[in-house]
């Protein structure tokens, strides 16, 4: 395999002992399995700015640290330099947002370091220890798409607790490794308190893993956890341990519990007389 031009530095330095194989490119960056002093880890490779929109970014930065006022200028402005430093904002939210939601304790893959617009993390694996698929890669009987749906919306409460709202969760960006779900790509990552856009992007996200895992549970679709955890949010009332309903008050409509265990019934009874 040829070695990506990208990895080579890190070859160099000896931080990666060895590029093992592609494993992923998608629209924002190329992943491969690699060795390391770590172990087996990837290495997410940023595609060239030039590649991608910054339109859009706008929503996304609002509200971020930047380093100083000319930065945020020429940020704003989209100038050559601007582009650079909105390129690297992103891919530092990234890593600083890896840093915080795993020193928490949130189910995000252990980044091991950034070095020449490269991410260095582990790698999430299934039983077998190879790397994990994605939500959208697997079937689920009615009770584990919802056990899968609770597992998610409590990382999602735990992460805005420290301030931080995906952007981009969807069955893509969730991985089903050995011990449960992992959540991963965070670049778009969103300080929920100082961005105008932070409720709908939450609600967004929770939607997206709702309506996907409604497929095999129909029960889950009227669940509205990401109302009702921003509410809380808003409210200063939530917290790691706060029980959530996926019911909200502002909906006209309940959430269907008994659907919900219906479903779950139903695919158990089914199961039975399938052994049968
Ligand atoms: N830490 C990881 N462990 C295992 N697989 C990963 C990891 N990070 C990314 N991947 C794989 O690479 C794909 C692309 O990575 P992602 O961070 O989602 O970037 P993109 O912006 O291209 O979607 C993921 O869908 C996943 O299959
Ligand atoms: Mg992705």
């Amino acid at each position: 395999m040829k070695i990506p031009d990208r990895l080579l530095p890190l070859l160099e330095q000896g931080l990666i002992h060895e590029v093992i194989r592609p494993l992923m490119s998608g629209k924002e960056a190329a992943v491969y399995v690699v060795a390391a002093q770590e172990g087996i880890c990837v290495a997410k490779v940023y595609k060239d700015a030039e590649h991608r929109s910054f339109r859009q970014r706008a929503a996304y930065i609002e509200g971020r640290q930047v380093r100083n006022s000319r930065q945020r200028r020429a940020m704003e402005k989209g100038s050559k330099y601007g582009r650079e430093q909105t390129e690297a904002a992103w891919q530092n939210a990234e890593v600083d947002a890896l840093y915080k939601l795993h020193a928490a304790g949130l189910r995000v893959p252990r980044p091991i370091m950034f070095s020449d617009g490269v991410l260095l993390m582990d790698m999430v694996m299934n039983s077998d220890g190879e790397p994990a698929p994605r939500l959208c890669d697997c079937n689920f009987t009615p009770e584990q798409a919802w056990r899968v749906l609770e597992f998610v919306v409590y990382q999602v409460a735990g992460m805005l607790c420290n301030g931080l709202i995906h952007g981009d969760l969807s069955e893509y960006n969730v991985l089903l490794a050995w011990d449960g779900p992992m959540i991963i790509d965070l670049p778009q990552a969103i300080d929920a308190a100082h961005n105008q856009s932070a409720r709908s992007l939450l609600v967004r996200d929770v939607e997206n893993i709702t309506n996907f895992l409604a497929r095999s549970n129909p029960g889950l679709a009227e669940a509205r956890f990401g109302q009702e955890m921003w509410g809380l949010y808003e409210r200063a009332q939530l917290f790691p341990d706060t029980p959530l309903t996926g019911r909200w008050r502002g909906s006209t409509r309940r959430v269907d519990t008994r659907g919900v265990m219906r479903e779950i019934e139903d695919s158990a009874r089914e199961a039975r007389t399938r052994r049968r």
